[in-house]
């Protein structure tokens, strides 16, 4: 008898025999319910900047739910939300709240096809934006057409999926005057597995201007972690537009788009009845700005302006990096680990260049191999049984509140686990 198909409520839980059922968590640990402790580099799937059960993050949505939950009616947190948001990420002109990271991906695109009265989609290869109906495609063979069960063909038909990295290719694209927006990840797909080449997001910059298409960044993850600004204030290349959730909500379900006041305009209300009725983008959503994401998200936003948690958690990111990149060393099989920031990535089972000096994938070396399936389900529960919850089985992120001797832990797990994925022929 089963309740969720596959026993889950979001794909990246899957694992395979069973996946763990967790009771409680506090700062960079959690607990399952037979008791098992874990370091935990899921962290809510980067949600929690700050660990879980931050104190004052706790205290704010605490406070709030005594006050109200929904007014139904516009709230004075909301506005210091998204004021904070404005101060911190540079493309933030005007920001408008949805729900989710979906939502805003969603609410992005729309934006841009308003815009500029074109229809089409250019994204790129293995690029996460959510699960709406424009992005989830996985293009096939030579086809730029993506495909995915339950979309019709005209809608897949409006999105074109390019590889990342070649610029080339994109031009050729935006040639053609049809393209509404370009969308991506801007450190590379998901979330930087594949990592972008830095000269490649200021080439997107200049290409869509030149174009007149929307650039997009989606930070839903980046935003807020990999500077207090995200990847546009770390690389200093200013999007028009801007996604944006996870840290954004401070653990709470949350999302945004931010940017530029022409495109954000498309939302407002003019005192033209044919402007309102045919042409005004609409946006309704029960739970846009709630009251208990906007106390949680402005309290976590607050916290991240001053840059002190990013510093402890690059820190320990590097740590954690390099001691990896030392395990696979000594185990003599092939991989690395790199990452950014506080996210970090390990390849198993494919030959891999190690980062030399800090912890990025080498810019002269050739993309990342993707790992196998079975590889990273095995190096998923082999971490599991040595008490480290990572990220969908092939990295994470650091927070505010991990220690050294998290990582010191990790560590000494993924020896094991490295060892006996050696053992068993895995690796
Ligand atoms: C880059 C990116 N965009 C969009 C999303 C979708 O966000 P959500 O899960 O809040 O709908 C995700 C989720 O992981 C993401 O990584």
């Amino acid at each position: 008898m089963r309740t969720f198909p596959s026993g889950v409520t979001h794909d990246i839980r899957y694992v395979s025999p069973f996946p763990i059922y967790v009771e409680r968590a506090q700062g960079s640990r959690k607990w399952d319910v037979d008791g098992n402790e874990y370091v935990d580099y899921v962290m809510g799937h980067g949600a929690l900047f700050l660990g879980h059960t931050h104190p004052e993050i706790t205290q704010a949505v605490v406070d709030q739910a005594g006050r109200g939950t929904h007014y139904g009616a516009n709230h004075r947190l909301e506005l210091e939300w998204g004021e904070r948001v404005k101060g911190l990420v540079p493309s933030a002109e005007e920001v408008r709240f949805t729900s989710s990271g979906t939502e805003a991906t969603l609410m992005a695109v729309r934006l841009a096809r308003a815009y500029t009265g074109r229809d089409k989609l250019l994204k790129f290869d293995h690029h996460f934006h959510g699960w709406q109906d424009y992005v989830v495609g996985v293009r096939v063979a030579e086809s730029d057409s993506p495909r995915s069960p339950g979309i019709p063909d005209g809608t897949l038909a409006t999105t074109i999926s390019v590889p990342q990295n070649n610029l080339s290719l994109v031009e050729e694209r935006l040639q053609e005057g049809d393209v509404a927006a370009v969308i991506l990840e801007p450190t590379g797909a998901s979330w930087g597995t594949l990592p972008i080449r830095h000269e490649f997001l200021a080439g997107l910059r200049e290409l869509t201007s030149r174009h007149n298409a929307v650039l997009i960044f989606d930070e839903v993850v980046t935003g807020f972690r990999v500077s207090p600004g995200g990847v546009q204030a770390r690389y200093g290349v200013t999007p028009d537009l801007t996604t944006l959730a996870k840290i954004l909500a401070g653990g709470l379900p949350g999302g945004a788009v931010a940017g530029k006041t022409d495109i954000l305009s498309m939302l407002e209300f003019r005192d033209d009845a044919g402007w309102n009725a045919g042409l005004r983008v609409a946006h309704p959503g029960t739970f846009n700005a709630n009251p208990l994401s906007a106390a949680a998200g402005s309290t976590m936003l607050a916290q991240v302006a001053t840059a002190e948690h990013h510093r402890h958690a690059d820190r320990l990111n590097e740590r954690l990096i390099t001691q990896l990149n030392r395990v696979i060393q000594r185990a003599g099989v092939p991989g690395g680990a790199y990452g950014l920031a506080s996210y970090s990535h390990i390849l198993l089972g494919k030959e891999a260049p190690r980062p030399a000096g800090g912890i990025e994938w080498p810019e002269d070396a050739s993309e990342p191999a993707r790992m196998s399936a079975s590889v990273t389900s095995a190096l998923k529960r082999g971490m599991l049984n040595h008490g480290v919850d990572l990220m969908g089985g092939s990295g994470g992120f650091t927070s505010g509140v991990h220690t050294e001797n998290d990582i010191d832990v990790t560590t000494e797990a993924f020896e094991a686990t490295v060892g006996e994925m050696r053992a068993e022929g895995i690796v």
